[in-house]
């Protein structure tokens, strides 16, 4: 079916198909020089020291649990309200997730306090993930990690070009406006279609560190010593192979979509921000939905626009839903809670907030071309409506 008002909207034109042809007629399409310019874009932008455009940020996830020396027997403290390939990248090099739960209802990212509870011998890193486009405590994780030596990788798919911003003068251990996905040993984004940053298939892996960077590239391309674009330019005549690696390359056709779309990305921001702010007037005339992230002052991606209801069950959220498509408004649920799918539902898992969370979110549309009529048109459903409904049962 087709919505009068879909959850996302991809930000393409003719600058995109131009790209895709200049691509095409240089007759270079696997990984290449597009790669590296996106590659140096994400440097730029991010002001970090590498980065590496990978097949997916699923791929780029795998890597990352790879050079950071994860492996079997190891635990990784991870986030359940997200999407299953941060937790499945742990589980690629047979190590254990660890759940931890949210901070609140209204702060939808993993919980400092329980991290450290969740803490054994075996723990080597922490995976967060910057829901929506809004930081994770990184201040408090990054001393914890500091304390305890692990590792920290940051998901932070929803979260191209957001800045962390303090939640107060007391703490220090992260630089107020630091990129999110800089600020730990990894970084990783996806520029699946309905990202930020759409590129159909594709993903990012950023860090500061050297070593890690190498690594990551030579396990990206089956652990050889040379790319065929290198030997293509004569540069290089043959190669070794270091290490058991992979092919988590993107091809140049991707990544000159990706150039396109990370030059649009400052102004869609802008946009988003706006939609945003609309969104949070409105939202304000409906006591019964709390809007996670409301008071966040830093720049962020915006993502998504997610809201709970409060003292809700499953059953009311999904009639909210079922509403809003009758009336051609398109939802979506940001998560179906990890822990609870049946390849995790061994592993102890105490979650009530993610669980309350899982149960009543609702995620309305959001996208820099949404218009004032279209964010009222939304909220007049779920006021008028939905309410009416409700006080009518
Ligand atoms: C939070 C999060 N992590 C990881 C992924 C995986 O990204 P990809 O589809 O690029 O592998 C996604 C994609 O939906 C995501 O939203």
């Amino acid at each position: 079916m087709s919505f009068q008002i879909p959850l996302f909207d991809l930000n393409y034109d003719e600058q995109e198909e131009r790209a895709v042809v200049e691509t095409l007629r240089s007759k270079w399409i696997s990984t290449g020089p597009k790669c590296t310019a996106l590659e140096d874009l994400f440097k730029d932008y991010l002001h970090v020291d590498h980065a590496l455009a990978t097949s997916s940020c699923t791929t780029a996830l795998h890597l990352a649990m790879r050079v950071l020396g994860i492996s079997k027997g190891d635990e990784v403290i991870v986030p359940s309200l997200t999407f299953a390939a941060t937790v499945n990248a742990v589980k690629y090099v047979e190590a254990t997730p660890v759940f931890a739960d949210l901070r609140s209802t209204d702060d939808l990212t993993i919980d400092p306090a329980d991290i450290r509870r969740k803490i054994t011998p075996k723990t080597k890193a922490i995976v967060v993930m910057h829901y929506a486009g809004f930081p994770c405590a990184m201040d408090q994780i990054v001393d914890i990690a500091a304390e305890f030596q692990l590792k920290i990788v940051e998901d932070a798919c929803h979260a191209p070009l957001s800045q962390y911003a303090r939640p107060s003068a007391s703490y220090a251990s992260v630089k107020q406006g630091t990129a999110l996905g800089a600020i730990g040993d990894v970084g990783v984004f996806s520029f699946f279609s309905n990202k930020n940053i759409s590129t159909g298939e594709g993903g990012m892996l950023v860090t500061n560190d050297e070593a890690v960077y190498e690594q990551a590239k030579l396990l990206r391309s089956h652990g050889m010593t040379t790319m065929s674009y290198e030997r293509a330019k004569g540069h290089a005549t043959s190669y070794d192979i270091l290490d058991l690696g992979y092919n988590f390359r993107m091809d140049d056709i991707r990544a000159s979509l990706g150039i396109v779309q990370m030059k649009k990305l400052p102004a869609d921001l802008k946009r988003r921000a706006e939609v945003r702010s609309w969104y949070l007037e409105e939202l304000k005339g409906i006591p019964e939905l709390g809007v996670p992230f409301a008071d966040y002052e830093g720049r962020a991606s915006n993502y998504i626009m997610p809201v709970v209801l409060k003292d809700a069950t499953r059953q009311r959220r999904d009639e909210l839903r079922a509403l809003m498509q009758k009336e051609g408004i398109q939802t979506s649920v940001h998560y179906p809670a990890v822990h609870r799918f049946s390849i995790y539902q061994a592993l102890p898992s105490q979650l009530p907030i993610t669980d309350y969370v899982a149960d009543n979110e609702v995620t309305l549309p959001m996208y820099g071309n949404l218009s004032q009529e279209d964010v009222k048109c939304v909220c007049d459903v779920l006021k008028h409506h939905w309410l009416a409904e409700s006080t009518s049962v």
